[in-house]
């Protein structure tokens, strides 16, 4: 028989297109996202992976969109179909946390709650902060809540018709609430300097690392990592160190069933040299915290407990200010619930419907944590996407909380949308509102924080009527943010207080 004869070139370019035909057969189907370069993938465009940069790319690609980061994939989620699908549906697939270089070192090697993965050791931890650390039984928290507002509306009350720095006013107040309950009210001569601790790990944390993208280019480190790190890692020893050593002492001393724990206190009942974890006992013999397990937890505590609340605050009190008939409402509202002869009371919150729904809108529209970091344990499919294992996964509140297709006029700051009936709460099932998150990873200490928020806000709406300064209009307030953990104002709001009750305020 005679055989085919086919002409070299022909022969070439066949065998091309069939190993192309190949490869592209084989190769994953990745959602939807910008082409990216060889080695460096998508990294050119790290500036746009905050709330804001993320919503826009999700305007050309959808609700769930893929980078490559250097040799990491990313998953950027920012519609309530998707984030239903990671928090929800595959939750078990999507409990883990990302960790850079930073990050691992700077938490003695993720020995917390909210850098751990999800294993066993999470599990306790997770189990002492809801029965023991954010605990509504563990009075100190709730009472440095409302102490601490005490002392802001006295220092509010004695600047009385002179412009106020709300953002200051606020951010110095739950510095003063977490920093007393975690540590007690005899430690407070320290903050400053626990501050500047604080202050340089936020930096580090957010700090631009070649290594957590492309890991054999680690040597290069224009932001001085390599000395920076060690550096804030030591004096956060020798800060909480000496705590630990007083509590210590403290306990020897004293066996005083009435006397008030704070945070340090109660972790000190689980502490051990070598902490480590056994899931099949009960809390008290389970969990053994080590030193750097108690230091580790207590930096969760400040990061979750301070700049998500505080920004709260101060951004309901700057849409209110650029809203002046939601502004009036809520202070009538308090008028008629509370009267303008006693102070607000924890009573009369029930029946503060209007102020509720301010509070809520602000979470809507300023969600403290922008976006919150997942990582998939295992290959998986979402909406019939490959999602590798591995892959950082970025769920962007800020863009799904004003999703058109949930929301009427989703950028308006309108509080009475919460006043129809069944309109979304924030517990975590409506995933169109997702401001503490959802799911196993979701924040541990909302009630806490709604307190701490709900406290601040209502007794500066109730006791002061606030005036922008130097004439200033309600439209020229700043709106813009700035990206970090959370996303606080990038100018802070200044006002005039006068107070505005017929009762003394100190
Ligand atoms: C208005 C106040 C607050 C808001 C809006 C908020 C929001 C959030 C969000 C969105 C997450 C991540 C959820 C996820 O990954 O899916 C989170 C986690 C967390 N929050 Fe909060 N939070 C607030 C207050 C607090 C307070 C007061 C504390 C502690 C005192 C706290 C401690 C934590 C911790 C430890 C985690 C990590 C949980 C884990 O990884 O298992 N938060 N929070």
């Amino acid at each position: 028989m005679d055989s085919i004869h086919i002409p070299i070139p022909i022969y070439f370019t066949i065998s091309l297109l069939t190993v192309l035909f190949l490869v592209w057969s084989r190769r994953k189907h990745f959602p939807p996202g910008p082409t990216g370069w060889p080695i460096i993938g998508n990294m050119l465009m790290m500036d746009q992976l905050t709330h804001r940069g993320l919503a826009k790319l999700a305007e050309k690609y959808g609700g769930i969109l893929h980078l490559k980061m250097g040799f990491s994939h990313t998953i950027a989620v920012s519609s309530p179909e998707m984030a239903r699908e990671i928090l929800q549906v595959q939750d078990h697939i999507f409990s883990n946390r990302p960790a850079t270089v930073a990050i691992t070192y700077l938490t003695y090697d993720r020995v917390d709650m909210a850098f751990s993965d999800y294993n066993p050791f999470w599990r306790q931890m997770r189990k002492l902060s809801v029965m023991k650390l954010f605990s509504r039984r563990r009075a100190e928290s709730w009472d440095s809540v409302r102490d601490e507002v005490d002392s802001m509306v006295k220092s509010t009350a004695i600047s009385s018709g002179t412009p106020v720095n709300l953002g200051e006013l606020v951010f110095g107040l739950t510095h003063d609430i977490i920093y007393r309950a975690a540590f007690g009210s005899t430690s407070h001569d320290d903050k400053e300097e626990f501050i500047k601790i604080l202050q340089e790990y936020t930096k580090l944390f957010g700090a631009f690392n070649l290594a957590d993208f492309i890991p054999w280019l680690g040597f290069i480190d224009p932001a001085g990592l390599n000395t920076r790190l060690p550096a804030a890692r030591s004096a956060l020893d020798r800060f909480i160190d000496k705590i630990i050593d007083e509590h210590l002492r403290k306990e020897k001393k004293t066996v005083d069933e009435n006397a008030e724990n704070d945070m340090v206190d109660e972790m000190l009942a689980f502490y051990c040299e070598d902490g480590k974890v056994n899931e099949a006992e009960d809390l008290q013999n389970a969990i053994k915290l080590s030193r750097d397990n108690i230091k580790a937890i207590i930096m969760d505590v400040m990061f979750g407990g301070t700049e998500t609340v505080a920004s709260a605050i101060e951004w309901a009190l700057t849409e209110l200010m650029r809203t002046p008939e939601a502004l009036k409402r809520v202070q009538q509202e308090l008028a008629n619930v509370v009267g303008l002869d006693r102070r607000v009371e924890e009573s009369d919150f029930e029946k503060l419907t209007y102020f509720k729904c301010v509070v809520k809108e602000t979470l809507r529209l300023h969600p403290p944590i922008p976006v919150s970091l997942h990582k998939s344990s295992e290959d998986t499919k979402v909406a019939g996407y490959h999602i590798p294992g591995g892959s950082r996964v970025m769920v962007n509140a800020y863009a799904i909380n004003r999703d058109k297709n949930y929301w009427d006029d989703p950028n308006t700051f309108n509080p009475s949308r919460f006043l129809k009936d069944g309109a979304p709460d924030f517990k975590g099932s409506n995933y169109e509102f997702l401001p503490f998150g959802s799911g196993r990873r979701s924040c541990p200490g909302m009630q806490l924080g709604l307190y701490a928020m709900e406290m601040a806000l209502v007794h500066l709406l109730h006791c002061f009527t606030w005036e922008l300064p130097d004439g200033m209009k309600p439209s020229d307030i700043d709106m813009g943010d700035v990206f970090g953990l959370t996303a606080p104002k990038a100018i802070r709001l200044v006002a005039v207080p006068t107070p505005r009750l017929l009762c003394a305020l100190y």
